[in-house]
């Protein structure tokens, strides 16, 4: 959540910024703002709500200057107004800062400050980190920022610039992201890597608690107590492209699209003449022998996508197998020991209460593996070992191709790690090996295909005020991420249930025109969810099934079909998820939602 970006050089900096923050848009947008040094000293322009309106601000006055700062913010402490608005300014207005993250002992700071005679003009946590760098001020910014760095306590990637020090910004983290790029006479930094790709792809990630001097000639990165550190310059293979629309109207629709190339991305190199090869992971025979139990930790989408994981590794490894909501597992004193397996699923590796339970899994001796989908982020940078998802950069806040290859890299752990220990068949691999080599094709012809019956669906549904999803087994966790497609994006409030649970509750909500969506491919649970479907239909409820082709007997009881090919049971959630994603964005679109920056969300959540 907010994004930040910096940048010291020879262009305007004012559009170099504006730039990085659209690339980061998706962190929050709530209010946005820059500030520019020159040689009027700091100036500084801030506006509420999304970022086209700080754009205005800056057409209508301009602000020339090569060395600036930029923040978009999504609100933590205090609303979205424009003094809360970064960049903060110190007491004496020296000093300008951005921050992403929580100061977590803001109050007690900002009463020491209070006694000290300091005036606050936000309700945020950030500010008192500007005036505690100003008090700390003689002469070095660099060193006013390693002073008082030991003092906050939370997360935070902070950059600051100083009105004595023209051509210097000064940047730091713990437990938020933050990347420096690499130009020729110039130098940036930003939250995400999209940001800085129009200028350069030279990247240094710097380490947690490391302090960063960007100047026009060069980056230098210092250990907290300002010892030179050593920084490795990567090149990020990410390319524009891929962080642009493409012709879509919007980024979820062009990343559901994306799915099969994401999928057969996910597969590469892993599939070896029929066999799973996990060899990339480290995870070997010997190293899970020791393995008593799994816990899956994750948040959202993520979550949804680790609970198909659960039942893929209990069927296939025989491993007790939990699966935790990383902001629950934190706090339930879990049962971790150096006998347990922790697996953290993580689309963009920043979630922080993701991060967090990996360092708990880490301190309390457990083997930790991490599937994430953003190389060098932090959490696989934490995880003893990670399988990388490969989906390229997912920008709408609504996740669509993450999950799919989330999934996808469930079945080849589950299954790899099950041949390794003897609990999956020789014939249960191959049959799975066939069966992804043909999905990233099937999820193709989905989408070419289940269009037209979705958006008829969605025309239809769009005006009601709730939506029930189920599914069983496998496709119970497909429910509930249709479900979080849908109010997400929509605003319809959406329940996902386990067929069998209807009986318990939910099905008192049942009468005519209340829409559910089933989900019953064919498999183990079909003919109970079927059951299910009977008993809405009874109390005239509408339904809309998402059933395999060809299931005569599902197309009966239907009142809108939605089809998907034939496949193995354990990868029917991979095709059953896209038409529910395409029901939620059609149904969104039509009642002229903003797709992708739903309102009161984020795609990254970097706060607890
Ligand atoms: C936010 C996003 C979701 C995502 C979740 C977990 O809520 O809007 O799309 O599933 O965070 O994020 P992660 O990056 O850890 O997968």
């Amino acid at each position: 959540m907010c994004g930040i970006v910096g940048y010291v050089g020879k262009r305007e900096a004012s559009e170099v910024l504006l730039e990085g923050l659209r690339r980061l848009e998706y962190r929050g947008y709530d209010s946005a703002g820059v500030s520019i040094l020159n040689g009027s000293g700091l100036q500084l322009r801030k506006a509420v709500g999304k970022l086209a309106n700080l754009e205005k601000e800056l057409r209508d006055a301009p602000i020339h200057g090569s060395v600036g700062i930029g923040h978009t913010r999504w609100a933590t402490h205090g609303a979205p107004s424009v003094r809360n608005s970064h960049p903060h300014q110190s007491y004496d207005g020296h000093l300008s800062l951005i921050h992403n993250g929580i100061i977590e002992n803001y109050r007690e700071l900002k009463h020491e400050l209070q006694a000290a005679g300091v005036k606050f003009e936000s309700d945020t946590d950030t500010e008192v980190v500007a005036h505690l760098v100003a008090r700390a001020y003689r002469g070095d910014l660099l060193k006013a920022v390693a002073e008082v760095l030991p003092r906050l306590r939370g997360a935070y990637a902070l950059a600051l610039l100083h009105q004595n020090e023209p051509g210097r910004v000064i940047a730091t983290r713990v437990a938020s992201p933050l990347v420096l790029g690499v130009g020729e006479g110039e130098n940036f930094i930003a939250s995400d890597v999209p940001a800085l790709l129009k200028y350069t792809r030279r990247v240094i990630f710097p380490e947690e608690g490391q302090i960063a001097e960007v100047t026009r000639d060069g980056v230098r990165v210092f250990t907290p107590d300002l010892k030179p550190a050593a920084a490795a310059v990567q090149t990020t293979e990410l390319t524009l492209d891929a962080a642009e629309k493409e012709g879509f109207e919007h980024f979820m629709l062009k990343e559901i699209h994306e799915q099969p190339r994401a999928i057969a991305e996910t597969l590469r190199g892993r599939l070896n003449e029929g066999a799973i090869d996990l060899s990339e992971t480290g995870l070997t025979a010997e190293t899970l022998k020791t393995v008593r139990r799994v816990a899956i930790v994750a948040c959202g989408t993520s979550l949804y996508a680790s609970m198909v994981g659960k039942y893929l590794f209990e069927r296939f490894t025989r491993l007790p197998t939990e699966t935790w909501s990383a902001s629950e597992f934190r706090y339930a004193n879990p049962v971790v020991d150096r006998h347990t397996l922790v697996i953290s699923v993580s689309q963009s590796g920043e979630t922080a209460d993701t991060l967090e339970a990996v360092k708990l899994a880490k301190a309390a001796g457990a083997a930790t593996l991490s599937v994430c989908n953003v190389m060098g982020s932090s959490i696989p940078r934490l995880s003893g070992a990670t399988l990388y998802t490969r989906a390229g950069p997912e920008i709408g806040v609504a996740s669509t191709k993450a999950y799919v290859t989330q999934l996808t890299a469930f079945v080849l752990l589950a299954v790899g790690t099950g041949r390794m220990l003897g609990t999956a068949t020789r014939e249960d691999e191959t049959r799975l090996v066939n069966g992804l080599m043909r999905v990233p094709g099937q999820v193709r012809a989905l989408l070419d295909k289940d269009i037209v019956a979705v958006k008829r669906c969605a025309r239809r549904y769009k005006d009601v005020f709730n939506f029930m999803y189920i599914g069983r087994h496998y496709n119970y966790p497909t429910a509930l991420e249709g479900a979080l497609k849908l109010k997400e994006i929509s605003y319809i409030h959406a329940e996902g249930y386990a067929g069998g649970e209807m009986k318990h509750g939910p099905l008192a909500l049942v009468e005519g025109t209340f829409p559910t969506i089933a989900i019953a491919p064919r498999g183990a649970t079909r003919e109970k969810l079927l059951s299910n479907v009977q008993e809405i239909r009874a109390r005239q409820g509408v339904v809309v099934l998402v059933a395999t082709e060809g299931d005569t007997e599902a197309a009966e009881l239907a009142d809108y079909l939605i089809e998907i090919p034939d496949c193995a049971e354990e990868l029917s959630p991979i095709l059953a998820v896209v038409p529910l994603q395409l029901l939620a964005y059609y149904t969104a679109t039509q009642l002229g939602r903003d797709v992708d920056k739903p309102r009161n969300l984020a795609k990254s959540v970097t706060v607890e």
